[in-house]
């Protein structure tokens, strides 16, 4: 099979199976600087994706391509250590197999998270934002060319409710303030102009990004829970004197991710108990 060609990853599946077997029960897909959480899986297999058929091999530096399947704080999880992004060869759909394979290996739902910029001035670099919403603003669509009528994809509710009050009430307790918003995709790759931010804000935006949107449609189309995070790198273009460049999302990500570390963990922990 081409890295190209869609069975929903039923193929890439029967690898990660005969690899390690498990009871999986959770995917999460790592953005920009969220790398080190992959190194504290357990009992850890980690399958390159160019050895998972269907799964597309990113080249985004900071974006390394493998699936790690093993064990986090009691909890059989599959963790995407790099995603492809759209920007990539303008396919919205780039990472259907990856997310179906979740659905085949019987997880139940998707952590997601994404480095991106921030509308919110009190919402600064090294801030988290977990999404309550979405904007689809890049035109694109993972389902364009589906043709069942699951492509109908209810997205009243995308983010789920009970756990996005879970991750409230554990970032209460453990002390570590989480922002709630709107992530507003934009495609990339190059970053949003001034008025581009401008515009973002009034129509009712809090953070800005290039990935995220397509995977929750994926994973809603599958039937998995999703719930989303942001991890604010910068303050949207035009909103600072400075530029915006891909090594200050790299620079600044490792902030907000050990945050988010800690609250993923404690996530799992319960989901164990
Ligand atoms: N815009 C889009 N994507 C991003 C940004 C941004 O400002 N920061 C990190 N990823």
């Amino acid at each position: 099979m081409t890295a190209g060609s869609r069975d929903d990853g039923r193929a890439a599946a029967a690898i990660v199976r005969a690899r390690r077997d498990a009871p999986y029960r959770l995917g999460i897909v790592l953005g920009s600087g969220l790398g080190p959480l992959a190194d504290a899986v357990e009992d850890a297999v980690v399958i390159p994706y160019a050895e998972l058929p269907g799964l597309p091999v990113s080249k985004v530096s900071a974006h390394a391509g493998a699936l790690v399947a093993g064990w986090l704080e009691g909890v059989d999880v599959l963790v995407f250590s790099g995603r492809s992004h759209f920007y990539e060869a303008g396919d919205a759909a780039v990472m259907r197999n990856a997310i179906g394979m979740l659905s085949a290996l019987g997880c139940e739902g998707v952590i997601l998270t994404n480095a991106a910029g921030s509308l919110r001035e009190e919402m600064g670099p090294g801030s988290l934002m977990m999404l309550d919403d979405h904007i689809n603003f890049s035109g694109g669509n993972p389902l364009i060319g589906e043709a069942s009528d699951a492509r109908f994809v209810g997205m009243t509710t995308a983010y789920d409710l009970g756990w996005r009050a879970a991750f409230e009430r554990l970032a209460e307790t453990a002390g570590i303030p989480l922002s709630r918003g709107v992530y507003m995709w934009f495609s990339g790759p190059s970053f949003e102009t001034p008025a581009e931010i401008r515009m973002a804000r009034i129509l009712g935006a809090d953070a800005v990004g290039m990935s995220t949107v397509p995977e929750a449609i994926l994973a809603r189309f599958f039937d998995l829970r999703v719930v989303a995070f942001s991890n604010i790198t910068n303050l949207g273009a035009g909103m600072t004197g400075a530029e915006l460049s891909h090594q200050e999302t790299k620079d600044m990500a490792p902030v907000g991710a050990k945050k988010l570390e800690k609250l993923i963990r404690r996530f799992l922990r319960d989901q164990a108990g």
